[in-house]
């Protein structure tokens, strides 16, 4: 097919459009399952571009479909809505107006580049090789996660691949990363209450306390990593919350420790329930405390489809040029998009949004997150150019 304009030069041509939803989104952000207005604001852009949808989906969620041509197949593109709760510390003229809620994670840029994507796709729609479907998700940030729900309210129905985009600031703005295998960690939580006996704080021996068996626990966590996967396997065990009494003299009758544990391997994420369990009972009990282990799955591991991966390339170095495509380390993130991906082909990549000019990267989620705006032009040209390169 011959192009007038390139992907870039069309998205470039939006790219304020896409700017001032992006900004809209940014000012009146939403958390999980309450992307009522954004939601609100998807419909009425659709409805614009002349694209059918449904409301609804997993609750909070739009699912619409721009068909082209009977009998070809669906792809799916996916944007996640939600926002963080947590109070924005940024000087954009478009900060958060809704206080301790914000757009931390980009997720207002993800909505504005999906939007942008149906715009030149629609614009473009003539020449389209296959059918596709936009998927606006709710909830990523707060597990077990909107994604689940799209499905059961049949998101993938029909779909034969589906694709995500992230952006990053960690990822210079012009680049667009990905790897193919695990991107993306298993991401579960484990709760623990040591149970002692308070007292006096003058006397110990009258008390059974907790709070030495609390932080030896914390210490002895850390061998999960580092004594019982194999070396060099990616796995991460935090504990990032401590609780325990309420002033400084008394002995107090309980410990409580929150944490998270990342894995890939899939015998490592089986085993770490009881491993937690095992270490958590037998530390307690050398104390003369008890423990009790809540142990909570989340996300799965998000794990790329490698001739997805294979397409997201080719489409960035056609739209951005050699080179543009990086291969993205592994990390320990959790991402909920690996639900669909676990059901269809299907692959996640990170847009570079990171400004050389800002100095060290305040990374997602960061009360102070900067995100370089030209990443909402490259966005919608390397989706729009994943569907024109399927054949007809
Ligand atoms: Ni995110």
């Amino acid at each position: 097919m011959v192009r007038m304009l390139g992907w870039l030069a069309e998205s470039r041509a939006i790219h304020p459009w896409v700017v001032e939803h992006r900004r809209a989104i940014h000012r009146q952000p939403e958390l999980a399952f309450q992307e009522v207005k954004t939601a609100a604001r998807i419909c009425a852009t659709l409805r614009e571009l002349g694209i059918p949808f449904r409301e609804k989906v997993g609750r909070t969620g739009v699912v619409a479909d721009l068909r082209v041509r009977d009998g070809a197949p669906t792809v799916a593109l996916r944007a996640d809505m939600d926002a963080l709760p947590v109070q924005e510390e940024t000087d954009v003229p478009f900060r958060s107006e809704v206080p301790n809620v914000a757009h931390l994670c980009g997720h207002d840029g993800h909505v504005a580049m999906l939007l942008g994507a149906a715009r030149l796709l629609a614009q473009n729609r003539k020449a389209l090789p296959v059918n596709v479907r936009f998927l606006f998700q709710p909830s990523e940030e707060k597990p077990p996660g909107g994604a689940p729900e799209m499905i059961r309210d049949g998101a993938l129905e029909g779909v034969s691949e589906v694709f995500g985009l992230h952006v990053a600031p960690e990822v210079p703005v012009g680049h667009v990363s990905s790897r193919a295998g695990p991107i993306m960690a298993q991401s579960d939580r484990f709760d623990i209450v040591v149970t002692g006996q308070g007292g006096h704080g003058s006397r110990p021996q009258g008390a059974i306390d907790p709070v030495p068996a609390a932080a030896e626990l914390v210490g002895a966590l850390q061998t999960i990593v580092s004594r019982r996967v194999t070396p060099g396997e990616p796995c991460v065990v935090s504990v990032c919350m401590m609780r325990a009494g309420d002033t400084f003299n008394v002995i107090p009758p309980r410990a409580e420790l929150s944490g998270t544990a990342r894995t890939l391997v899939p015998e490592t994420s089986e085993a770490m329930p009881k491993w937690i369990e095992e270490i958590a009972q037998n530390v307690a009990a050398a104390h003369g405390c008890r423990a009790e282990v809540r142990y909570e799955r989340g996300y799965p591991p998000l794990i790329n489809h490698a001739g997805s991966v294979e397409r997201i390339r080719a489409a960035v170095e056609s739209v951005l040029g050699e080179g543009r495509f990086l291969e993205h380390p592994v990390t320990m993130y959790g991402e909920d998009f690996s639900h669909y991906v676990r059901l269809r082909p299907g692959a996640f990549a990170f847009v570079g949004a990171g400004h050389p000019d800002r100095g060290p990267v305040e990374c997602c989620h960061s009360s102070r997150f900067f995100l370089d705006e030209e990443a909402l032009a490259v966005g919608p040209a390397v989706f729009a150019r994943l569907i024109e390169s399927y054949k007809v």
